[in-house]
């Protein structure tokens, strides 16, 4: 099923293709052993699984066949492409699965009652100030929250796990503000929602993360590569 409500702005070309946006990213992240991660804390059996924002879907790889799972994004690219190729391609077969486009902060319209488990991975640094909002949202229709952050965003610091991005994240320290802000907005981070400006001023490092998790009462931190994954439990 897609629900859809709003439509974003311009959008890079990393978001204008979920397969390139999963290609880019498996070579930043080690978005494998993330997600593998994020579905063993969520467990085996029958559960409501929310996914804020979904993506690409890729979460949906890994959770067990039990779950009923609902996605929520505005890039109704990526939710096409999940409906049409990823649950063929990859043989995904959940319990039940419901794909919305709409705004992750749009909490009245989500399906029945609380949910098991809602999964907020790699979006706090897009939706700055409204991090804390949209956690504690979440607090109210949850049991569990794992989240999951990386701790570098900007494109000099991140480890990157190929070597050609080694290389151009090697080069891309040198470029002035004003050209990455132009990189940013046609090739990388701009999704048509949240703007640069906001954007760009999330800025924790490793210690301020484990730190926020700590003030937002999330525990067990795991770190993958350039990530750290928590979880916090009603
Ligand atoms: C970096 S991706 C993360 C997606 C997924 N959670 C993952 O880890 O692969 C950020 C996603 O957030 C979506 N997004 C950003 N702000 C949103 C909002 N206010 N409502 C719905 N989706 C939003 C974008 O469309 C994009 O798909």
């Amino acid at each position: 099923m897609l629900v859809k409500t709003e439509t974003p702005g311009f959008r890079s070309l990393m978001y204008r293709s979920a397969w390139l946006y999963n290609a880019i990213t498996r070579r930043l992240y080690d978005q494998d052993r993330k997600f593998s991660t994020i579905a063993m804390l969520i467990g085996k059996g029958p559960k409501e699984v929310l996914d804020l924002p979904c993506g690409t879907g890729y979460l949906m790889r890994f959770l067990h066949p039990a779950i009923n799972y609902e996605g929520v994004d505005l890039n109704h690219r990526f939710l096409k492409r999940i409906r049409k190729k990823e649950l063929k391609k990859r043989n995904i077969k959940l319990r039940r699965i419901i794909l919305q486009q709409k705004n992750i902060f749009d909490f009245q319209n989500y399906q029945g009652k609380k949910k098991d488990v809602i999964v907020i991975c790699d979006i706090l640094h897009h939706i700055y100030p409204k991090h804390v909002e949209l956690i504690n949202i979440a607090k109210k229709i949850a049991h569990k929250i794992i989240i999951c952050e990386p701790y570098v965003i900007k494109p000099k610091e991140i480890s990157a796990r190929d070597k050609l991005f080694k290389i151009i994240i090697f080069f891309g320290k040198y470029l002035p503000k004003f050209l990455l802000k132009i990189i940013d907005f046609l090739f990388l981070d701009n999704d048509g929602i949240n703007t640069y400006n906001m954007r760009s001023q999330w800025n924790l490092s490793k210690k301020n993360l484990k730190e926020f998790y700590k003030t937002m009462g999330f525990n067990n931190k795991y770190r993958i590569l350039d990530e750290y994954i928590a979880i916090w439990e009603s």
